[in-house]
């Protein structure tokens, strides 16, 4: 019996080592895109890679299609109409002889003029389409960029900005874990075009940060992808001082447990308590702007790495998928990534509280009543609403210790929230309709559509517990359980202007949009990246 044991011990040794904690450390693989700007007019399709992609605006596939003005491929599918430079069309297709292959792949982008938000996203999709196409053929030097036009009805930087972003993260694929080799790390040339005649330094420095945002998004990706037997509340503490505060020069803080206790935590001790072989970290993370009159803004992110329910255990089906409930802690920390190298003229401070949720024996009940930070009582009437627990604490703790002007928290909050809303749209509660638009314009600017739910004194009853302040789950009869997951967290702010954002649906599995592949999505870094600077324009 024992041996057969310890064989068993042995093993999940073994394959506990398989990939180091330094190995994981120095991910995600996306920190090695290579992707570089060429000022100097390459032309594209020129021998020097292997792959293409232009940006083609309907009326240059006109001018492309009649007779000596392109190659017999390219004329033959712009006059079969396989491709007539729609905006979010796509075609694909390899031409060239069997020693020099090479493949074309064209993105439309419609009326240059005429370019809104929604045809930006179908340009990004369009994109990510591409760059899977490109994966398959297995490419491994592709030149980038728009032909015919150098004007578009946004900015050309903003434009450029965004590609880059779009670019990096269609590059991103979580295979660290494959061992069959096949990795694809291919060098991208982005060319802005022969006839661009605008300040070529300027497009490098906005290509540039659109490369830096799409690795901070990754970085969120790659947290929330790798397993929850590598990744606890310990190893994600590490990789926010080692590879983001440290990197970066940020302050960093950390406390566990015992400084907690100390702080009258009750709710983040209490989901603590359930897993005593990985035990939780409360991590900081502050950027300082150096202006005297600088807004403070807090991000606080729920930081789950497996969320088993506790002692109200999930069925197995539930529980899948639930290392991903640490994804507003993720994007959190990449947010703040991007923020160091940004250097907004705003103070921006991230609060992490990382547990695991596990049934242990030291775990807490259904029934218990637990005193938060700031006093308030909370009777536990179900251990898998943990979230809100740990969040009402860091809510607490982000007032007390930063008085900061306006708090964002977001989380894998609600499974209703993937019920009302699905994958496209995560749900924003604020009284404070202000910060509510401008949350959700910054959303739709980056892709990342977000509708508003409300917080209402009627819900108040709905979270009524006969015991306590409040109970951590609403009373069924009142069903709207976003919104009362919301309505519970209103209790533990009270100076700033504060939203929350469910991003429950978002975070991860998203269907069709080609450029965030299956995984975690990095929901809402680029959201945050965007509203942080418009805090700074005023
Ligand atoms: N992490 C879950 C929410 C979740 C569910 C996220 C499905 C993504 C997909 C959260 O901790 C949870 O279990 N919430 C419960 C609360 C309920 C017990 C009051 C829920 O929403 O069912
Ligand atoms: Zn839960
Ligand atoms: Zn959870």
């Amino acid at each position: 019996m024992s041996k057969i044991f310890l064989t068993v011990a042995l093993f999940f040794g073994m394959a506990q080592a398989k990939v180091s904690e330094e190995s994981w450390l120095r991910g995600p693989a996306s920190s090695e895109v290579n992707i570089e700007f060429s000022i100097d007019t390459v032309i594209l399709g020129d021998d020097s890679a292997d792959a293409s992609i232009l940006f083609i605006p309907k009326e240059e596939v006109a001018k492309m299609s009649a007779p000596d003005s392109s190659t017999p491929v390219r004329r033959w599918i712009f006059n079969s109409k396989k491709f007539e430079g729609k905006i979010g069309q796509t075609c694909c297709f390899p031409i060239g002889h069997i020693d020099s292959l090479m493949v074309e792949g064209f993105v439309g982008i419609g009326d240059a003029m005429k370019i809104d938000q929604k045809g930006i996203e179908e340009i990004r999709r369009a994109l990510g389409s591409v760059i899977s196409k490109l994966r398959e053929y297995n490419v491994s030097h592709i030149a980038a960029g728009p032909i015919g036009v150098d004007k578009f009805s946004v900015s050309m930087e903003s434009l450029v900005r965004d590609l880059a972003t779009t670019l990096v993260m269609s590059l991103y694929k979580f295979d660290c874990l494959k061992t069959d080799g096949k990795k694809w790390n291919p060098k991208v040339t982005f060319v802005p075009f022969e006839g661009y005649t605008g300040n070529k330094l300027e497009l490098r420095k906005a290509f540039e940060e659109g490369v830096m945002i799409g690795k901070s998004v990754n970085m969120a990706r790659y947290l929330a992808d790798i397993p929850p037997n590598y990744l606890n509340p310990e190893f994600f503490a590490k990789y926010a001082e080692r590879r983001v505060a440290k990197e970066n020069g940020l302050e960093f803080r950390v406390f566990g447990r015992e400084r907690a206790l100390e702080l009258g935590m009750g709710g983040f001790c209490a989901v603590d308590s359930g897993s005593t072989a990985n035990p939780g970290r409360f991590v900081t993370l502050e950027y300082k702007c150096g202006e005297k009159d600088a807004k403070k803004i807090a991000l606080v992110g729920k930081g789950v790495t497996f969320d088993s329910g506790g002692l109200t255990l999930k069925p197995f089906r539930s529980m899948t998928d639930m290392k991903y409930d640490m994804c507003g802690a993720a994007s959190v920390l990449a947010t703040m990534n991007a923020v160091a190298q940004l250097k907004p003229k705003v103070n921006v401070v991230g609060i992490m509280p990382l547990v695991e949720n596990m049934p242990d024996g030291k775990a807490c009940r259904q029934d218990d009543v637990i005193t938060h930070m700031n006093g308030k009582t909370t009777e536990i009437q179900n251990t898998d609403a943990e979230g809100r627990l740990i969040l009402a604490d860091a809510l607490c703790y982000a007032e007390k210790f930063h008085s900061p002007d306006v708090i964002i928290d977001v989380a894998t909050l609600t499974g209703g929230c993937l019920h009302s809303l699905g994958h496209f749209y995560s749900a924003v509660m604020t009284r404070d309709t202000n910060l509510r638009e401008k949350i959700i314009s910054s959303g739709t600017r980056c892709g990342e559509r977000m509708w508003p739910l409300p917080l209402d004194d009627d819900f108040k009853a709905a979270i009524k517990s006969e015991v306590a302040d409040v109970a951590n789950s609403g009373i069924p009869k009142y069903f709207a359980g976003t919104v009362t997951a919301g309505m519970f967290l209103e209790n533990f702010v009270t100076n700033s202007h504060w939203a929350h954002i469910d991003i429950a649906g978002t975070a991860h599995g998203v269907p069709d949009i080609s450029y965030v592949g299956g995984g975690a999505t990095g929901v809402p870094v680029r959201t945050f990246i965007d509203l942080i600077k418009s805090y700074e324009e005023g």
